[in-house]
């Protein structure tokens, strides 16, 4: 139902029990606001969004205030002015003003409101309460005490969100700060969003402080591809160099407005000196640096050669799942186009990424009454993810069933639940397929496949699977698995392997077993950022941009088609995953299909999950028996490595647990 007020006497009409500041903004009148935030909702603690209501005597906080039929607001005038400046004066009482040093400096709410709002002098002329700054809150955040305005935000943020409590208030009046409640560290994995919340500077990030200024920054909004959420985020860049992401508030369907630590802080490894920008080729046991012509007369005249010699079972390429959805079309349709059938993404544990006919939108699970998780670690795998979970049990009251096995999570689930959401891990078929069928008479259901890698489930419908091509058509003709790839190269019946993105040696079940069947391959291929453990396997090695280099798009784990924008330069003679077919279909007289084609294919074949399959379909089966993996426990860093070449992330120990306590000075 909908209710009728005047706000600065524009008529407004809204939904009966908004917030006034919320009403305001549907007649594009800005009210100031520190404690509340659209997605915490309201706390009433700064007092800063005073509004005046005819009838009512003391002006009123439009925070916490509910819209009501007939009521007349005034946003303005002197009133709600003076009010706001006294607001101003008692917040800047103890605050530093130290600015021009501070990194919110340009994009800070009390500098703006201070300038908008604020006398521009005071009657206080007592000295200021001085505190620590540069408290070292955790492996990844700066606390400045003086510049908090306790609007508490991130405490907030931490309990209604992140579901982790660890930020609290401490002590009192002009005395309190924000610390953690029991003195550890300030870790989880999703602790960089306190420093956008934070409306003012106590709050920074260690791998941005001090870097730059907001006007100094080129920002580009694109899709984080480190998992299969797909986050919107802003990718900020001075002068060339990618230092910050952001996220972007109001991407409600895919990461509600947040980014996990991963997505935030794994960004420095683009400018990192160990960054591959030359092809390498493997001449007497080292590799030489070569030029690219040279590289794709190699890779032509190999793949050209082994087919000839032992026919196209003993070509394969393995790639995908952090390609763009064009690269993945494109890679599998050059290789098909020359009888290759042995294509897959799956490098490494997973074994299926696309859910099937239930799969469900990501907002979906908010609507559930049960939350099935039926894989392991999903926190670290998709942790934006996680926090729509987290949103569904603490905000809708959903039950969260972890169950060793389908018959205990069915047992736990809520009596008369008829909506219920499963997330698997896509790792162990039958465990997928044994929960599923357990849920298949649920009405609703909505399944998720929590997938390693960004574009896993784009690299599965466009055709990077052995069985099937693009949009899940049967194969002509069925390839080999990567494990059967793996197989081949032990029984020395490989004699190519193509790999892009992918790092086996170090992520698949085991990656002792994969790095001795590479040296049996004669020709091993590795498109990567860097000279990980499976490119230093390689005959040649093609350095590669990453996804903030690049143009194209992906597809998340619920099926959302996302845009992926170049936001930074790659280095100098760095090619992408698709120029380098481009140069390979030359070699190999192929030809590509065109740009726009391309785009039309992709569409066509993108979102839609099969109906005739669902968690654990036999065809994603392995072509080898399984093998004994010694998994080590996930962490908000686990997957290909890249953290490891930025210095900073390095540095902050973001992996393992730290044992420095909180408060010394950085
Ligand atoms: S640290 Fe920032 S977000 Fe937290 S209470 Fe202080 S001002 Fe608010
Ligand atoms: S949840 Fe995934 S997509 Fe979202 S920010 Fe984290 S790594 Fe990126
Ligand atoms: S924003 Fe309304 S009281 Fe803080």
């Amino acid at each position: 139902m909908n209710v009728n007020l005047t706000i600065d006497g524009v008529p407004v009409s809204v939904p009966k029990g908004t917030w006034l500041v919320e009403a305001a903004k549907t007649v594009q009148q800005e009210i100031p606001v520190y404690c509340y935030h659209t997605k915490l909702g309201p706390a009433g603690l700064c007092r800063v969004c005073l509004v005046d209501i005819e009838g009512m005597p003391k002006l009123q906080i439009a925070c916490n205030t509910p819209a009501a039929e007939g009521m007349v607001v005034r946003t303005r005038g002197a009133r709600v002015e003076a009010g706001r400046a006294m607001i101003l004066e008692l917040l800047l009482v103890n605050h530093p003003l130290d600015c021009p040093i501070c990194d919110k400096g340009g994009e800070c709410d009390l500098q703006d409101y201070a300038m908008a709002y604020a006398r521009g002098n005071s009657d206080v002329v007592d000295p200021k309460t001085r505190k620590p700054k540069a408290v070292d809150l955790g492996p990844t955040i700066v606390l400045d005490e003086e510049r908090c305005v306790v609007c508490q935000r991130c405490v907030r943020f931490d309990d209604i969100i992140a579901d982790e409590r660890q930020l609290v208030v401490k002590d009192r009046g002009a005395h309190d700060i924000i610390a953690t409640a029991t003195g550890s560290p300030y870790r989880h994995n999703f602790t960089g969003n306190v420093t956008e919340l934070c409306p003012v500077g106590a709050l920074t990030s260690k791998t941005y402080r001090f870097k730059s200024r907001p006007w100094d920054l080129n920002r580009t909004q694109t899709t984080c591809t480190q998992c299969a959420v797909g986050c919107q985020q802003f990718a900020d860049v001075r002068y060339g160099t990618l230092l910050r992401t952001m996220s972007v508030e109001n991407d409600d369907a895919i990461s509600d407005g947040w980014l996990c630590d991963r997505g935030r802080y794994n960004i420095g490894f683009y400018a990192s000196p160990d960054r591959l920008t030359q092809p390498l080729y493997r001449k007497g046991g080292s590799f030489v640096q070569i030029g690219w012509d040279d590289a794709f007369a190699l890779w032509g005249k190999a793949i050209t050669d082994a087919i000839a010699a032992k026919g196209t079972p003993s070509v394969g390429a393995i790639g995908g799942g952090r390609l763009t959805n064009e690269e993945a079309y494109v890679l599998q349709y050059l290789f098909r186009k020359i009888g290759v059938a042995n294509l897959d993404w799956r490098s490494g544990r997973q074994r299926q990424a696309t859910p099937g006919a239930n799969g469900g939108a990501l907002t979906d699970i908010e609507l559930a009454q049960a939350i099935v998780i039926a894989g392991e670690s999903i926190e670290e795998r998709a942790p934006v993810l996680w926090l729509r979970v987290r949103k569904a049990a603490l905000r809708g009251g959903a039950t969260v069933v972890h169950a060793a096995t389908p018959a205990e999570a069915v047992a736990a689930l809520p009596a008369g639940a008829t909506r219920v959401a499963l997330v698997w891990d896509g790792i162990d078929l039958a465990r997928g397929r044994a929960f599923a069928d357990a849920f298949a008479g649920v009405a609703e259901l909505s399944t998720y496949v929590a997938s390693e890698q960004g574009n896993a489930r784009g690299a599965e419908a466009m055709g990077m699977l052995p069985w099937s091509g693009p949009g899940y058509a049967a194969a002509r003709a069925r390839g080999r698995d990567a494990a059967g790839m793996f197989e081949d190269a032990r029984n020395g019946s490989l004699a190519v392997l193509s790999m892009f993105g992918v790092n086996p040696v170090r992520n698949a079940a085991d990656g002792a077993a994969v790095a001795q069947a590479l040296v049996k391959v004669p020709f091993v291929v590795v498109s990567e950022l860097f000279l990980t453990e499976t490119a230093d396997r390689a005959t040649l090695v093609l350095p590669a941009k990453g996804a903030f280099e690049k143009t194209g798009t992906t597809l998340n784990l619920a099926g959302d088609l996302l845009p992926v924008n170049a936001a930074v330069q790659a280095p100098d003679g760095v090619l992408s995953d698709l120029e380098m077919l481009l140069g390979l279909a030359a070699q190999l007289d192929v030809d590509l299909p065109r740009a726009e084609e391309l785009d039309a294919t992709v569409i066509e074949h993108m979102a839609h999950a099969p109906e005739d399959f669902g968690f654990g379909d036999s065809r994603f089966a392995s072509d080898v028996a399984s093998v004994p993996e010694d998994v080590p426990p996930a962490t908000i860093l686990s997957g290909g490595g890249t953290w490891r070449h930025d210095p900073t992330l390095a540095t902050l120990q973001v992996e393992t647990p730290s044992s420095q306590p909180v408060g010394a000075t950085a």
